[in-house]
C-alpha cells in the first residue's frame, strides 16, 4: 500500500490540522484544493473541484487512503459521489469520511427544516454515498468546532439586539482533537461508522454568545426566539449532542482565552 494520503479540505479548519498530523506521523501528504499551492515539504498539491468534477482523478490516483474533509454549504453529497468514482477507478483502500453529530436525528421534512437545518440531512446523504461505494470506509460523526461556534457568536455580537435560538444547546469540540482521531481512524484498518466525537461540556446559544461577549467586555440585549419545524424540535431535544461521547478535553473557554483574550 502507498503510504501517500489524499487530504480533500486539507485547506481548511479541520483539514490543516489532519495533514499537520499526518505529516508529523511521518505520511506524505497530498492536498485537494481548488486553489493552487505551492508544494511544502511533503505536501503536494492538485488543484481540482469536487463539485465541478474537475481534477479529481489526478489527485486520488497513487494514493491509498483519502481522508475526505472537503465541504461546503451544498452539494456535498454530490461531490462525494464524483470522488468515490475516482477512487473506485484508481482502487482507494480506504475513504475516512468527516460528518456531524446527529445526522441521522434530525428529521428534514419541511422547506423550513430545510432552510434552518438542510445541513444535516445532506451530511447523512453523503455518509450513504460513502457506505455504499463499494469501497473500505470509515465514518466519523463530530460535533461543532470550537472555530465554527466562534465565527458564528462574532456575527451574532454584531447585532445591538441578538435573537438566541430558544432551547438549542451545542457541545462543541476542538477541531485539532478531531484531526489527531482522523488520523488514528486514517492509519488504521476500515471500520465503518465509528463512535461520535463530541467536547466536554453542552452549552446553550446564550453560553457560548455571553462568554464571547463578556470576554471582549461588551453587553448585549438577548431575546430568546423559537424556531419552527420538526428538525429544530429535534434540536431542542437534544440531538446534535452526543453527552455520552463527550470524549473531547479542550473547552470552549479554553479555545475562547486563546484565540479572543490573546488577540486583545
Ligand atoms: N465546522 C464544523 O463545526 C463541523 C462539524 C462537524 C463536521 N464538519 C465537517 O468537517 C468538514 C470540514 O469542515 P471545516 O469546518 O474544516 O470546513 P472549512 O474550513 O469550510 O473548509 C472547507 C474545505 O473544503 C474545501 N472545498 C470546499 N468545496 C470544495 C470543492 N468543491 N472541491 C474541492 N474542495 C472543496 C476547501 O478547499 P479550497 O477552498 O482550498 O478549495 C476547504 O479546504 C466538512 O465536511 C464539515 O461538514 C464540520
Amino acid at each position: 500500500m502507498t503510504s501517500r494520503i489524499l487530504v480533500t479540505g486539507g485547506t481548511g479548519t479541520l483539514g490543516r490540522h489532519v495533514v499537520t498530523r499526518l505529516r508529523g506521523a511521518g505520511c506524505d501528504v497530498r492536498v485537494l484544493s481548488r486553489h493552487s499551492h505551492d508544494a511544502t515539504d511533503g505536501i503536494e498539491y492538485v488543484t481540482g473541484d469536487l463539485l465541478k468534477d474537475e481534477g479529481i482523478q489526478p489527485a486520488v490516483d497513487g494514493t491509498g487512503t483519502i481522508v475526505h474533509c472537503a465541504g461546503g454549504r451544498k452539494g456535498d453529497d454530490e461531490a462525494t459521489r464524483n470522488l468515490v468514482r475516482a477512487a473506485s477507478r484508481a482502487g482507494t483502500q480506504h475513504l475516512v469520511y468527516i460528518s456531524v453529530v446527529g445526522a441521522d436525528r434530525v428529521p428534514v421534512v419541511s422547506g423550513v427544516d430545510k432552510t434552518m437545518f438542510g445541513y444535516f440531512a445532506t451530511k447523512l446523504a453523503t455518509e450513504r454515498v460513502v457506505a455504499d461505494s463499494g469501497l473500505p470506509w470509515t465514518t466519523l460523526r463530530a460535533a461543532q468546532f470550537h472555530d465554527l461556534v466562534l465565527m458564528v457568536v462574532q456575527q451574532m455580537a454584531k447585532l445591538p439586539v441578538i435573537p438566541i435560538p430558544a432551547g438549542v444547546r451545542f457541545q462543541p469540540v476542538d477541531a485539532d482533537e478531531v484531526a489527531a482521531r482522523l488520523v488514528e481512524l486514517a492509519l488504521g484498518t476500515p471500520a465503518g461508522l465509528v463512535p461520535d466525537m463530541a467536547g466536554p461540556r453542552v452549552y446553550t446559544v446564550a453560553d457560548l454568545l455571553g462568554s464571547y461577549l463578556r470576554a471582549r467586555h461588551q453587553r448585549r440585549l438577548m431575546v430568546p426566539v423559537p424556531l419552527p419545524g420538526q428538525a429544530a424540535r429535534a434540536v431542542r431535544a437534544g440531538a446534535i449532542l452526543a453527552p455520552d461521547r463527550a470524549v473531547g478535553h479542550r473547552t470552549w473557554e479554553d479555545f475562547l482565552a486563546e484565540r479572543v483574550l490573546s488577540a486583545a
